[in-house]
């Protein structure tokens, strides 16, 4: 897909990702009844000097999933080793990593439901005794073995939940689902990043950029940082209402923080479908985008704002939507269930 300002996919932005990355729950803006559950837990695991049971963190992408598996380590005072699914591609890598772990480690599996099912097997002993379940050889010789491994904390992070095996979602003690963020708490992220890059920013021109961020922060601190841009080159270096407003409107983001693939996901719902209900399928097609992509990253925000609606037939655009593109809404276009 084009790339998009507010892309809540993660990209280029390794360094800038890690100096704007909250270190420590504290600093670590809202989800507060997950941070406040894990306070206890990590306490209690420190307090009994176990491993803290394994975590599985999920949501859309750009919520804070990342962050939040590097903030446990850190309050564990552990190691963080990662992985992520789809580079793991035979049960050999998976072993390797698992034996490599020293006690207390934290092992982060990103995108953790695209590890393929015969692999995820290796984790079931792994994740409940500490044990790790080889065979070794071939041609009828082969034999299992067993290696011990420290104990260790398994957090796993995915967008999809749903694809998660439910052996593999049975070994979780902990499952926390990250939602959006409030457009204060977005604030409170713009504000602090201003603070980490030493560049004044306005209350308002703060809530600003909270409001056009699809409730992400990971694109809340993308605007900011081209914002930040505008304000140096064509403003008086500091990010007000003014130059705030002048940066968005150059970069095509609305005041909803919809963007042309949102708008394009729409229009063709609308215009090419009568409202729906369509499916996901023909929607990808119709504007030339994966479905994994139109489902992962455009549809949560969508669904969450009401524009559009699942149901049994496909989607459905709302009255919201039919405003949103300009058109009035004619409930007679389509049947709703
Ligand atoms: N609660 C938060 N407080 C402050 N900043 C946050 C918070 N959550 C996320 N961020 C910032 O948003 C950006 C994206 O976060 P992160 O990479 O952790 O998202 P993610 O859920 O792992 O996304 P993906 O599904 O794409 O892997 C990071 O730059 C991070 O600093
Ligand atoms: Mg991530």
């Amino acid at each position: 897909m084009e790339k998009r300002i507010i892309d809540v996919n993660a990209s280029d932005e390794d360094v800038f990702e890690k100096n704007i990355r909250p270190e420590s729950l504290d600093e670590y803006v809202g989800q507060n009844e997950i941070k406040e559950n894990l306070r206890v837990f990590i306490k209690a695991a420190l307090m009994r000097n176990e491993p803290l049971d394994h975590v599985l963190l999920y949501g859309p992408p750009g919520l804070g999933k990342t962050t939040l598996a590097h903030i446990i380590a850190n309050e564990l005072g552990s190691t963080l080793r990662t992985a992520s699914g789809p580079s793991i591609e035979k049960t050999g890598d998976l072993a390797a990593i698992l034996s490599n772990l020293e006690p207390g480690d934290v092992l982060f599996i990103d995108e953790i439901h695209r590890m393929p099912s015969f692999i995820e097997e290796i984790l079931y002993p792994a994740m409940e005794d500490f044990e790790l379940d080889l065979i070794i050889g071939g041609d009828g010789k082969s034999k299992s073995i067993k290696i011990n491994l420290p104990p260790f904390t398994l957090v796993g992070a995915t967008t999809r939940a749903g694809d998660l095996s439910s052996p593999l979602r049975d070994r979780f003690g902990i499952i926390s689902k990250l939602d959006y963020y409030t457009f204060d708490e977005l604030k409170d992220i713009v504000i602090r990043s201003g603070r980490v890059f030493d560049i004044k920013v306005e209350d308002d021109a703060a809530m600003e950029l909270a409001k056009r961020s699809r409730k992400t922060p990971r694109v809340a601190n993308r605007l900011f940082r081209r914002v930040r841009d505008f304000a140096i080159v064509e403003g008086n270096g500091i990010i007000d209402l003014d130059i705030t407003n002048r940066a968005l409107k150059r970069l095509h983001v609305d005041d909803s923080g919809l963007d042309n693939i949102d708008r394009e996901y729409l229009t063709s719902l609308i215009e090419k479908f009568n409202g729906g209900p369509v499916g996901v399928e023909t929607i990808a097609t119709s504007i030339g985008e994966e479905v994994t992509t139109i489902e992962d990253v455009v549809e949560p925000y969508l669904l969450q704002e009401g524009f559009i609606k699942r149901t049994r037939s496909g989607r459905v655009a709302t009255e919201k939507a039919f405003n949103i593109i300009g058109y009035k809404y004619n409930q007679g276009l389509f049947k709703e269930e």
